[in-house]
């Protein structure tokens, strides 16, 4: 394919890196490997021909198998010609060494059936995926390997040799299904946006030679954002950039580092939610734009998601530093949760269709599942989670993590005895993820993750009380640092007597119900009777003809639903989800039996199918109980350690301080904006430490903000500390009261001091005319600068 343009960009990106000889060839590395498909000096090459590849994402996992096809004919109608698909390896490999590749989780079935639809396939095995998915797709089992925080998607043997293992799995499962052999699978990744995570290199060559080893003789990738591939690439790997938009500063990056096509490795349709935040959403309009700027330049690209689909059961994962995702994976993707499609899927075919080969032509999209209403029925039976636990308990001293008692995710019941006493507070090192604590049977307080709280009040005892803790995970972080995620109470727990001594609490006894791989329920004893206080209840509706509904939830609190025995999701009445996606094949005719664990009680113990998904309301009232935030900025008579101006664009600059300044809080001040409007955004900010390096951010948090738009989008100030460039921290957009203007103020605390010689800062990214990019601004580093105001 002739293609000026490519070769125009080409020279400038040569002539910017001055002198720097380009690398050596990927394409050098790769055509040898097979002859059908190759990477060629400036196309991918398909039988020797020029190959656009136009992919989209889709998650088999995420599908209902009955489904898949429906789905994949929707992807080929949108003008793709290729499905790129990850393997989560928890997934398949639940408990150490026993692997699950059937049903739902039949990964060669999902090839062939892609193939009979006429559509190549992209590989991401990981092992460590990301996606939203519980602990980015690594086991949980890997944490009991060792106590380190820093061991997982590193060259530790503790991981590694579990990692190739897996590997070595997937080539005997899938290795059949690449192009090389007949099959549909073009390219395979490895590993997934690792430049986000660390730069040890040799990590990434060590997983290369794990695939090679697993028998993948189809070119090998690896994919990172546009800003991580300078400092990523390696010659022996292809390199793809990942970005939600701005293709051409992706496609000079790679222009920069490598010869050979030119491809955006995850293109944005949308973005996943979060429990208790805004509904996101993607505009078609520019992704169309971007998308087809990508193709005229000759590129390639895979659209993240063209079907996101449901994380059904306890799949969900959790964004850092703790926010976990929503049972929907809609993602405003130009395919529905429930795989309908319109004008949004429309609107891509239409861009993508000019751009189609010669002689080839798209067939219409599938028509869209039936759907049903089911009218309200009440869940009239319940057991009670105490009364569910199981009869023996695990004793130790002080809790540890529950991966060190085997127990993989579900609800743990901690037990000890409160000697008699005043009030005082008591305190958990850590409580991963919400606890509901109880003395004698009565609910005191709550434990809370998201607002690391760990300590609460309790009241005066005049005699021996049984203080019993409650504790539910919801999902294992899947994203930077936090994904070491050890779940469940970690001791020491104390209490400390008002004007007393803390004293430790031991000797305690635990109880789980570990829901396993696939939510399996315990032995449950139903009574004829509303419960009180964390129950599972029990109902069902009759469904003359199956057909796909949407479970409203919006009068439940929060918890599990299963339906037939089949782990369904989450929920969470705070929304933004409302519904929940119950695909048609997964009920009977007649009878359907429902179970619901609600942990905090429902409002009516009623459910009913909808035949609209309800995505986007936000139910905050329907939260636990936060702690009021008082918190005052105290900057007065404190010195700027620096006081200077950012460059305009959305490039990420560093800020050199003229002498390093030590603190545990950090402030970033903004005094006005570059298109002279009241708003500050942030899409990240980073300290330096005197070697210009990023310091360790994972245990931060955000001390106190000026101002947050949480209402009509995300723009929540944890945003610039979550290292994702995509997201953003903004201050208030108009409601009823005016946009609050500059000064805006943002601190971080550290946890810890440090020292501090600078900021990396990313400004809020896309074009020109986004809000909030800050131009004079002051940055603060000192012991306190919040004055908690308790
Ligand atoms: C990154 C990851 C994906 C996914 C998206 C956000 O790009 O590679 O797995 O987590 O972010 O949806």
């Amino acid at each position: 394919m002739t293609n000026p343009y490519r070769r125009r960009v080409l020279a400038g990106a040569a002539a910017a890196t001055a002198g720097a000889a380009l690398l050596p060839m990927s394409a050098t590395v790769h055509a040898a490997a097979n002859a059908r498909f190759s990477i060629g000096k400036d196309d991918f090459l398909l039988d020797g021909k020029a190959l656009q590849i136009r992919c989209g994402e889709m998650h088999f996992a995420r599908v209902p198998r009955e489904y898949w096809q429906h789905r994949l004919k929707a992807i080929k109608a949108m003008g793709l010609n290729t499905v790129c698909a990850y393997l989560f390896w928890n997934y398949h490999e639940w408990r150490e060494g026993r692997y699950d590749w059937s049903g739902q989780r039949d990964a060669a079935e999902f090839c062939r059936l892609a193939q009979a639809e006429g559509l190549w396939v992209i590989l991401r095995p990981g092992p460590y995926a990301c996606a939203e998915w519980e602990m980015g797709g690594l086991p949980w089992w890997l944490l009991k390997k060792s106590s380190s925080d820093t061991f997982l998607r590193t060259r530790d043997e503790a991981f590694m040799k579990p990692a190739r293992r897996w590997l070595a799995e997937v080539g005997r499962v899938l290795a059949a299904q690449q192009i090389t052999r007949g099959g549909p699978i073009l390219m395979v990744q490895v590993e997934n946006e690792y430049g986000f995570f660390s730069d040890d290199l040799e990590y990434m060559r060590t997983m290369r030679q794990a695939l090679l080893d697993a028998q993948f003789d189809v070119p090998l990738f690896q994919c990172n954002p546009t800003n991580a591939v300078p400092r990523t690439h390696i010659p022996e790997l292809f390199s793809v950039a990942n970005f939600g938009t701005d293709p051409d500063a992706g496609f000079k990056a790679l222009q920069a580092v490598q010869q050979g096509p030119l491809m955006c490795g995850e293109y944005y349709s949308g973005w996943f939610d979060t429990w208790g935040n805004p509904h996101r959403r993607g505009a078609a309009t520019k992704a169309v734009a971007d998308i087809q700027q990508m193709l005229r330049m000759g590129g390639s690209f895979s659209l993240y998601m063209a079907h996101g689909g449901t994380t059904f059961g306890l799949w969900g994962g959790c964004d850092r530093p703790f926010r976990p995702d929503t049972s929907s994976y809609d993602y405003d993707a130009p395919i529905g949760e429930a795989g309908w499609v319109g004008e949004k899927f429309l609107a891509y075919r239409k861009g993508i269709e000019p751009f189609l080969r010669p002689g080839e032509t798209l067939p219409p999209p599938p028509a869209r599942q039936p759907v049903m209403a089911i009218p309200a029925f009440t869940l009239k039976e319940s057991a009670a989670v105490f009364a569910s636990l199981p009869q023996e308990a695990i004793r130790d001293v002080s809790p540890q993590p529950i991966e060190h008692y085997d127990i993989s995710r579900g609800l743990v019941s901690y037990r000890v005895t409160l000697p008699a006493g005043p009030a005082g507070k008591l305190s958990a090192a850590k409580v991963r993820d919400l606890a509901w604590v109880h003395i004698d049977g009565r609910l005191v307080g709550t434990f809370d993750t998201r607002h690391r709280r760990f300590g609460i009040e309790l009241p005066a005892r005049d005699k021996p009380a049984t203080l019993e803790i409650l504790l539910y995970t919801i999902a294992r972080v899947n994203f930077g640092p936090e994904v070491h995620d050890r779940k469940g109470l970690h001791g020491p727990v104390q209490f400390q007597p008002k004007g007393g001594n803390p004293l430790a609490l031991e000797n305690w006894e635990i109880r789980a119900i570990d829901f396993d791989a696939d939510g399996v329920l315990p032995p449950l004893r139903w009574k004829q009777q509303r419960a009180r206080g964390p129950a599972f209840w029990r109902g069902s509706f009759d469904a003359r003809q199956p057909a796909d509904t949407f479970l409203d939830m919006s009068a439940w609190g929060q918890g599990v639903v299963w339906i037939n025995g089949r782990c369904l999701g989450r929920y969470w009445s705070i929304g933004p989800t409302q519904t929940m996606y119950l695909p048609g094949p997964w009920l009977k005719r007649g009878r359907n039996e429902v179970v619901v664990l609600d942990l905090t009680g429902p409002q009516r113990a009623e459910l009913r199918g909808l035949e609209t998904p309800i995505l986007d309301r936000l139910q905050p009232e329907r939260d636990l109980p936060r702690p009021p935030n008082k918190s005052k900025p105290k900057l007065a008579g404190v010195a700027p350690a620096h006081s200077g101006q950012f460059q305009p664009g959305s490039a990420t600059q560093d800020v050199r301080f003229t002498a390093p300044v030590s603190g545990r809080q950090f402030c970033l001040e903004s005094l006005d904006a570059f298109d002279g409007k009241q708003y500050a955004a942030v899409a990240e900010i980073s300290l330096l430490d005197a070697k210009g390096q990023p310091i360790n951010q994972s245990s931060w948090t955000i001390a106190y903000v000026s101002s947050e738009e949480g209402r009509r989008e995300d723009g929540q100030a944890l945003n610039a500390i979550n290292g994702q460039a995509s997201d953003f921290w903004h201050t208030a957009l108009a409601g009823k009261a005016p946009a609050p203007a500059h000064p805006h103020r943002l601190v971080i605390d550290l946890e810890k001091t440090v020292e501090v010689a600078g900021i990396r800062y990313t400004p809020r990214q896309g074009d020109d005319k986004v809000t909030g990019r800050i131009r004079r601004f002051n940055a603060y580093v000192g012991a306190q600068l919040v004055d908690p105001g308790e």
